[in-house]
C-alpha cells in the first residue's frame, strides 16, 4: 500500500512541476506524426536550444513525408549540416521514402519498425502523437528514477534496462502519457541534472532517496564508460584560382554522406616533413605541386562522443584540377560551397580562410 501511494505522489508531483515549468516548445501540443518524429530525431543528440531552429528549418522545406521522401539525400544532408550524428538525416531521409503513400506509420510496431527509430523514438512518437500509454525511458528518465529511488543497479546492463523500463511505465499516469513524458524529460533536464541539481528547490525532495542524503551526483549508476579513441586528420585544401576540391565520404564511418577536403588519417600527428613525403600526398598532386604545401591551422581538436579528432589544415594552391585527383575528387567553384554539407569542423575552417582572405 505505501508503495501504491508513494509512486501516485511521485507521478502527481511531477505533472504538478511540469505545469509551473513547462517550455513553450514548437513540437509540444502538437499530434502530426510527422513533425514529432523530426522534433525527436534532432532531439536525440542535440540540446534543445540548438534543436529549435534547425527544427523550424527543416520542416519549413520538408513540411511533410512526401516533400522530404522527394528530395535528394544531400539536401536533407545541407539542412542537418553543423547537427552532427549525420546518420540521422539519412536514416530520416530513407525512413520517409519507406512509408507507402507517404502515410506515416499508425501503430507502435510501424513506427519501430523506422530507420534511425528505437525504444526511446517509438514510445515518444506514439504517446506524443497518438495517446499510446508507453512510457519514454533515456538518459533524463534514468537519472530522475534512479536518484527517486536509489536504484543503483548500472544503466547499462540489462538487468537495469529491464528495471528502469518497467519502473517507468509503472509510474506513467496512463489518462496523461504525453504530458508524463515530457514532464519527466523536462524535470531531468532543467530541476534533475546530472550536476548541480537544484535540490533545495525540489518538490520531490522529502521523498527522494539520493536528494535527502545529499548523494545524487552519483547516480544513476553505470558498468563502463565510454571509451574514447583518438583520431588524426591532416586536411590539404587543394584550390585553383577559382575552385576548391572536396570529396563525399562514403564509407561506414563518421561523417558519411558530407563533403570534405582531400584528407590524410594517420596513426599520429604528421608532421609538415611528413606531409611532404606523404605517398598518397604525392600520388595526388606530384613533387612539384607538394613543395606549396603551407600549414595554416595546427592542433585543432573536434570533440565527438567517441572520438577526439585532431585535426591540421594546409593550403595547397595548384594551377588546375591534378589529373590524378579526377575520379575521387570534384572540382567546385567557391560561390558553390554553400551547396555542399561539410562536417562543423571544415565548416568552421573555411569561414576562417575566406573572411582572412588567405587565399
Ligand atoms: N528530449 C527529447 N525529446 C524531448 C521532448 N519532447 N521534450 C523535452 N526533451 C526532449
Amino acid at each position: 500500500m505505501l508503495k501504491f501511494v508513494a509512486m501516485n505522489l511521485f507521478t502527481e508531483i511531477l505533472l504538478d512541476w511540469y505545469k509551473a515549468h513547462k517550455r513553450e516548445l514548437p513540437w509540444r501540443d502538437i499530434s502530426n506524426p510527422y513533425l514529432i518524429w523530426i522534433s525527436e530525431i534532432i532531439l536525440q543528440q542535440t540540446r534543445i536550444s540548438q534543436g529549435i531552429d534547425y527544427y523550424r528549418r527543416f520542416v519549413a522545406r520538408f513540411p511533410d513525408v512526401a516533400s522530404l521522401a522527394a528530395a535528394d539525400e544531400e539536401e536533407v544532408m545541407r539542412y542537418w549540416q553543423g547537427l552532427g550524428y549525420y546518420s540521422r538525416a539519412r536514416n530520416l531521409h530513407a525512413a520517409a521514402r519507406s512509408m507507402t503513400g507517404g502515410v506515416f506509420p499508425s501503430t507502435y510496431e510501424g513506427v519501430r519498425s523506422l530507420k534511425g527509430v528505437g525504444d526511446y523514438t517509438a514510445a515518444a512518437i506514439c504517446s506524443f502523437a497518438y495517446g499510446m500509454p508507453l512510457a519514454v525511458v533515456d538518459g533524463n528518465v534514468y537519472r530522475v528514477l534512479s536518484r527517486y529511488w536509489g536504484i543503483d543497479v548500472p544503466i547499462d546492463s540489462s538487468a537495469g534496462k529491464r528495471l528502469f523500463s518497467a519502473l517507468a511505465q509503472e509510474m506513467m499516469d496512463t489518462a496523461r502519457p504525453a504530458d508524463y513524458n515530457q514532464a519527466i524529460m523536462d524535470f531531468g533536464a532543467i530541476q534533475c541534472t546530472p550536476s548541480l541539481p537544484s535540490c533545495g528547490e525540489c518538490p520531490l525532495l522529502e521523498t527522494c532517496f539520493c536528494g535527502r542524503r545529499g548523494n545524487v551526483t552519483g547516480y544513476p549508476v553505470k558498468k563502463h564508460e565510454v571509451q574514447v579513441s583518438d583520431r588524426f586528420f591532416t586536411y590539404i585544401m587543394v584550390y585553383t584560382p577559382k575552385t576548391i576540391l572536396v570529396r563525399r565520404r562514403l564509407s561506414n564511418d563518421i561523417w558519411k554522406g558530407l563533403y570534405e577536403l582531400p584528407m590524410i588519417e594517420s596513426d599520429a600527428p604528421l608532421t609538415e616533413e611528413d606531409l611532404r613525403h606523404d605517398s598518397r600526398l604525392l600520388e595526388w598532386v606530384g613533387k612539384e605541386e607538394v613543395a606549396a604545401v603551407t600549414l595554416v591551422r595546427e592542433g585543432v581538436r573536434h570533440v565527438l562522443t567517441h572520438r577526439i579528432i585532431h585535426a591540421d589544415f594546409y593550403l595547397l594552391p595548384v594551377a588546375q584540377f591534378p589529373p590524378a585527383m579526377k575520379g575521387e575528387f570534384v572540382e567546385i567553384r567557391r560561390e558553390e560551397l554553400d551547396d555542399y554539407a561539410f562536417p562543423q569542423l571544415i565548416v568552421s575552417f573555411l569561414e576562417k580562410i575566406f573572411s582572412k582572405d588567405l587565399l
